[in-house]
């Protein structure tokens, strides 16, 4: 059996998990979770499936999940339904002793793979060279472990979408630049609504390592890393315009990672809990259309039956990695704790975890 055999069959969801019912998977992770009591503790992204978010203990945005993770010192066990760099966020802000589980490991962002940190050590030197000791690096916490530590190394932070605002206004008290990664879109978005000019804000190509500046007579006081969100760049000002010619009436609201083009046409954007609040208070009888993730658009048309609800692109988006977490993974993760395997723990190298916390606790400080 080579490396890569062992791995994938000791990821790899058991057969049997594949043939059971519903009603039977719903059944048992309940008697389970009974049986653990409070040493279980399941957060739940909102782009979770129903399936699984019917069993979070917590829900919420990321930014809400890491502070119930950093809150939480009673479980032994943290199953995160949500995706990679959530847990290793948990993993970080959590006591030594409480273990982080990832249902599923190959539930990743392929936002967050977009910058690696030995590409981003070679674009810090070379805007170094450039720009000198002028610039403050923040990080959406969409990114590896790895890239929060160079944060935190270097006096920065990480942001979520609900707070890049008060964030990127916090590292302009601290340097004259600021370095945003890896989501080029939430950082374009928000300098713009802080009123930086789009000609101010330069973007950092890890592929080509150069810097990409429109207008070299205007200073550059922020460098946008070049990175997005998959699902979110499939909403488009087509779709808007579409929408508005066909019912003006309807509303449009979408999630900061969606491009500055999008934002800038929408009524409204922010994080999937200002959507969801912005939409549960909203006056009966409104119609909106909504750029984010499938399951949450999904529920909240289920739930919200005092307006009507749907996906700004009407093929929907969904994304794959978060989808990754079903209630098979999620029972065959609580039945291996259970029988005394603990499977699919995410753990952060100790040095790397410390000084990704600097850049957590930065942000949780002001948060
Ligand atoms: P928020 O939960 O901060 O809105 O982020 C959305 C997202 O893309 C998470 O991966
Ligand atoms: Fe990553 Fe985008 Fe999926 Fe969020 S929605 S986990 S940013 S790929």
């Amino acid at each position: 059996m080579t490396v890569l055999d062992f791995l994938s069959a000791s990821t790899a969801l058991p057969e049997a998990y594949t043939r059971l019912s519903m009603t039977d998977m719903e059944d048992r992770v309940r008697r389970l979770k009974q049986q653990f009591g409070p040493s279980l503790f399941i957060p739940g992204h909102h782009y979770q499936k129903n399936e699984v978010i019917q069993f979070a203990d917590a829900t919420g945005d990321s930014l809400q999940l890491a502070q119930l993770s950093a809150q939480n010192t009673q479980a032994d066990y943290i199953v995160f339904c949500g995706v990679h760099f959530m847990a290793e966020t948990a993993d970080i802000l959590t006591g030594p002793e409480q273990k982080v589980i990832l249902p599923d490991l190959r539930a990743g962002c392929s936002m967050a793979d977009m910058a690696d940190i030995t590409q981003t050590e070679k674009a810090w030197e070379a805007l170094q060279t450039r720009f000198g000791n002028t610039i403050l690096p923040l990080t959406y916490v969409n990114s590896t472990a790895a890239i929060k530590a160079f944060c935190g190394r270097h006096g920065g932070a990480t942001v979520t979408s609900s707070n890049a605002k008060k964030m990127i206004e916090w590292a302009f008290t601290q340097k004259e630049r600021m370095m945003f990664l890896p989501d080029q879109h939430l950082g374009r978005n928000t300098c713009y609504d802080l009123g930086i000019p789009l000609d101010q804000m330069a973007v950092w190509d890890p592929i080509e390592e150069k810097l990409i500046v429109e207008d070299e007579t205007k200073e550059v006081r922020v460098i946008l890393w070049k990175g997005h969100c998959s699902v979110h760049e499939k909403f488009t000002a087509a779709h808007i315009h579409q929408l508005r010619e066909e019912e003006p009436e309807v509303k449009v609201i979408v999630h900061p990672e969606c491009t500055h083009d999008v934002v800038q046409l929408a009524d409204d954007a922010g994080s999937t809990n200002h959507i969801i609040q912005t939409l549960k208070n909203a006056p009966a009888g409104t119609k909106w259309a909504v750029g984010t993730e499938m399951n949450l658009v999904n529920r909240l048309a289920q739930e919200l039956s005092h307006i009507s609800v749907r996906s700004l692109n009407p093929n929907l988006c969904p994304c794959l990695t978060m989808n990754r977490i079903d209630l098979p993974h999620l029972l065959w993760i609580l039945d291996s704790l259970n029988e005394g395997d603990l499977r699919h723990q995410i753990t952060v190298e100790p040095h790397t975890a410390e000084e990704a916390r600097w850049a957590l606790n930065r942000m949780l400080d002001r948060a």
